[in-house]
């Protein structure tokens, strides 16, 4: 199966169980807004859960706040919103499609890259252990020349950007010979700044001085809200400000499922600190983030960082952790250091002083920012993505059988628990709802009756549930039940009384937390 059929499946299995549905879908759907069912809004909430807890839970200095959707407009003037969030975006004459012109930019770099890597492993393969990678991309005369183009555009395309020089953009597409995946033809417009972010009218009078917008980010709450937070806290710098919540952009490229939404998720946290020590503090956030990630079990080499060449109008420093998703390594968490940018300017617009008092110095100053940024819907893609397995596994009969698993963490995995009683008879029903009773206030559970039990297996399979609890004839006799493991298929028979303590252990986000503190 390549990828690109893997992913399709996973769109499709995602809908099929309850996870995410395209927004209005009986109207034929609204682009890039997704909704999430029964089960996706489950693990949505874990995995919000696993990060809230990670920031103010394991870190006595961080706090959270719940800050408004809309904003007063001058946040967004403030933070350069209004000015400076642009795509540069650029259409196809003969297919009529838009694209973001540094994206179309950036595929073709991933290319060239891609042809490199294709030499690597040609020379790789030829000269088996004696091989000296290092060595060959640094004097193959092919790797070499790519390379080099690859450098030069990059160049152009950083240059282009940051001066807002649009007609660059073009010539570079122009230059690279980059045709449109629809037509195959380069019938270019002109490249044009589009801004991202949604505008709407507040109260009745619609006219341009009530213009306000809805938040392109989370991160702008946080800030106007800093010494609200410092002074009815007495947190000391440096301290942090988490907060999840709903942020908007009117992405001109909406791709990819969830990976790039209209209306989104973020979560974001805030770090504030002395000016001078920002850079020591984005390298401790860096690998703190980096930790969040590894301890879902996905396997260190799924994730990597990848380093900012350009960066956004506010940062000093930024780097992206990028995770191996069924379309290749792309980012989900952005880690920023974001100077005093911000605050400075809210200062400036406001009128009102956002400075610290810094009881060790007896000094007063803006403090920087280090941020660290992750979108939620990009995360459950990604847990989805490196849960979704399909297998063949053998039937009792001697044949063989297949199933779709989804190997979620038993902590974020939308039902922890199903109970099934063997037969709908001989009071094994009551046992059942009895056990799941006992249950349910601390585990998410669910009871099931009917089919035969492999039916109910892969029916909770293919939600990630991690144990499944039969019910049968001997509970009667000695009160004990069998555990079957999802990832393992194995079953393992244990007293009615110990389950509790069972799943307590196996299924808390404790153990996630205790493994990163
Ligand atoms: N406050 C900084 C900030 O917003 P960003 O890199 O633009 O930085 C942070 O966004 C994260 O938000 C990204 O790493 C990504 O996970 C998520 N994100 C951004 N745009 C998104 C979109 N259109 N759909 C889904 N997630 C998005």
């Amino acid at each position: 199966m390549t990828q690109e059929e893997l992913f399709k499946k996973l769109i499709a299995h995602s809908k099929e169980y309850g996870f995410v549905y395209q927004s209005s879908e009986i109207y034929d759907g609204l682009s890039a807004v997704y909704d999430y069912g029964q089960n996706g809004v489950e693990l949505k909430n874990n995995i919000r859960q696993y990060w809230w807890d990670a920031m103010t839970r394991l870190h006595e200095n961080i706090v959270g706040l719940d800050s408004a959707i809309f904003m007063h407009p001058q946040t967004w003037v403030a933070s350069g919103h209004v000015g400076a969030f642009n795509d540069p975006l650029i259409d196809n004459r003969d297919s009529k499609k838009r694209y973001r012109a540094d994206i179309l930019i950036e595929e073709w770099i991933a290319k060239q890259e891609e042809k490199i890597e294709k030499e690597v492993a040609k020379a790789s393969k030829r000269f088996g252990d004696s091989f000296d990678e290092s060595m060959f991309r640094q004097t193959n005369p092919r790797v070499k020349e790519v390379q080099a183009k690859i450098d030069v555009v990059n160049a152009r395309m950083i240059k282009a950007l940051d001066a807002n020089d649009l007609a660059e953009v073009k010539r570079i597409i122009e230059d690279c010979e980059i045709v449109c995946p629809i037509s195959g033809s380069r019938n270019w417009t002109d490249v044009r700044q589009f801004n991202l972010m949604f505008d709407t009218k507040l109260g009745s009078v619609s006219d341009e001085a009530n213009t306000i917008y809805l938040r392109p980010e989370t991160a702008q709450g946080i800030f106007v809200n800093f010494l609200n937070v410092q002074k009815t806290s007495r947190l000391k710098i440096p301290f942090g400000i988490a907060q999840v919540g709903k942020a908007f952009r009117n992405e001109i490229v909406a791709r990819q499922f969830i990976f790039r939404m209209r209306e989104f998720e973020q979560m974001e946290m805030q770090f504030f600190v002395r000016p001078g020590e920002e850079m020591k503090w984005y390298e401790y956030w860096k690998e703190k983030r980096m930790q969040w990630h590894r301890a879902m079990g996905f396997g260190d080499d799924k994730y990597r960082f990848h380093k900012h060449e350009k960066l956004a109008h506010y940062a000093n420093a930024a780097a992206d952790i990028e995770f191996n998703f069924p379309f290749g390594f792309k980012e989900v968490e952005g880690i920023h250091s974001r100077t005093d940018f911000d605050l400075l300017n809210h200062q400036k617009h406001s009128g009102k002083k956002l400075q610290y008092f810094d009881p060790e110095t007896n000094e007063s100053y803006v403090p920087y920012v280090v941020e660290t940024s992750i979108g939620l819907d990009r995360t459950f893609l990604m847990v989805l993505s490196a849960a979704y397995a399909e297998e063949k596994i053998a039937k009792e009969d001697g044949g063989e059988d297949e199933r779709v698993v989804l190997r979620i963490p038993p902590a974020l995995a939308p039902v922890k628990l199903a109970v099934f009683p063997l037969v709908k008879k001989d009071g094994l029903p009551e046992k059942a709802r009895a056990i799941m009773n006992d249950l349910q206030v601390d585990f998410a559970c669910q009871y099931e009756e009917k089919d035969s039990i492999g039916k109910r297996y892969r029916r909770h399979d293919a939600i990630g549930t991690p144990f499944c609890i039969t019910i049968d004839h001997q509970t009667t006799e000695d009160d004990t039940v069998t555990i079957r493991y999802r990832d393992t298929m194995l079953q393992e028979r244990v007293q009615a009384t110990r389950l509790r303590e069972i799943m307590e252990d196996k299924v808390s986000i404790r153990k996630m937390l205790m493994s990163i503190r």
